[in-house]
């Protein structure tokens, strides 16, 4: 008797680069990225951010050199934060047509014209002294609907910036019904919504909010923004904001919870978009400038799993990076 080879080799479909690449499942491609940007009042040079090398606070030219580069490299859209000179109580400079954001939201639409997509995190937590998504109750909590109130007027200053895309971060019960209610009041029926409507009280957040200043002054997110052990919360937030009329969901971060992004594409019929938070873009950099992984392979890598897992769109600080390498 002769040994019993395998008939069946699905390795045949693995010796070329040609053939995988014939055969690949999932593809990067420039448009499915959404670049995040930082704008700061008040500087005269672009601020790096210590624990995001490689990614800065802008200027108001530097923003719009970013916005072209990136949209030029064919990348799907930009995601704009704001962070004002003066923080208050109440987060005065959020909806402020004259704020920053509103500004820096004008010199992007001037700027990229139709060539992206041009969106708005939508939340207060960069504008207010104490760093909280929301306005705060006498005893510190967050007041769902005393926010909400300042969500709808941000959202609408917002608009009349020029925005595609509002996206609120802020984990607000019923955001997104006020939001919406809002822009259609206001006659902004056309600027759509990508709600943040998975977001877990996360320490991947950590670069972020030196990027942003943002760092609660006192406690954490964990009562509004959703615990990691939860699936099912996850879940019933989405199906939520689809009824409040979310255009497009939101799962941050990305890379700790593809079951999520998974389940979340297979339950709903709208475009579903992950971020790459800044921990996971730190966690990378950082080992990459040790020399301990190869960076370009990584990034590629973690990309292609949130793809895989069910995102459509992925916001990621590589993207103009990466959209040029994916067009050489
Ligand atoms: C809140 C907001 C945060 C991020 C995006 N929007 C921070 C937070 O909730 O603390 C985090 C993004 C990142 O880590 O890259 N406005």
């Amino acid at each position: 008797m002769t040994a019993q080879f395998p008939v069946v080799r699905p390795r045949r479909l693995r010796r070329t680069p040609a053939l995988r690449r014939l055969v690949a499942e999932t593809r990067l491609h420039p448009s499915d990225l959404v670049l995040p940007l930082f704008v700061k009042e008040g500087i005269a040079e672009p601020q790096p951010i210590a624990s995001m090398p490689g990614v800065v606070q802008h200027t108001r030219d530097s923003l719009r050199k970013a916005a072209y580069d990136a949209a030029e490299a064919g990348v799907g859209g930009l995601i704009l934060f704001g962070i004002p000179a003066v923080k208050d109580g109440r987060g005065s400079a959020a909806d402020d047509p004259a704020g920053i954001v509103q500004k820096a939201l004008r010199d992007l639409s001037a700027e990229v014209g139709d060539s992206t997509v041009v969106v708005a995190d939508l939340c207060l937590d960069e504008y207010t002294d104490h760093g909280h998504c929301g306005i705060l109750t006498a005893s510190g909590e967050v007041d769902n609907d005393a926010t909400l109130e300042r969500y709808a007027s941000i959202a609408v200053a917002q608009a009349a910036a020029g925005v595609d895309v509002v996206a609120p971060s802020g984990m607000m019960d019923g955001q997104v019904a006020a939001i919406r209610t809002a822009l259609d009041e206001a006659d902004y029926g056309h600027v759509a919504i990508m709600a943040y409507a998975v977001k877990y009280a996360s320490a991947f957040y950590g670069p972020f909010r030196d990027a942003a200043e943002c760092a609660p002054q006192f406690g954490d997110r964990s009562a509004y923004q959703q615990d990691p052990p939860n699936a099912e919360d996850a879940m019933r937030e989405v199906l939520l904001d689809l009824d409040e009329g979310a255009d497009m969901v939101m799962v941050k971060p990305a890379l700790s919870y593809l079951d999520i992004v998974r389940r979340t594409r297979d339950a709903v019929h709208v475009p579903v978009a992950a971020y790459q938070v800044s921990g996971e873009y730190s966690m990378v950099e950082a080992a990459a400038a040790q020399g301990w992984i190869d960076r370009d392979r990584i990034i590629m890598e973690t990309l292609t799993s949130i793809r895989r897992a069910g995102a459509d769109i992925v916001l990621t600080y590589w993207a103009t990076e990466v959209a040029r390498s994916l067009r050489a």
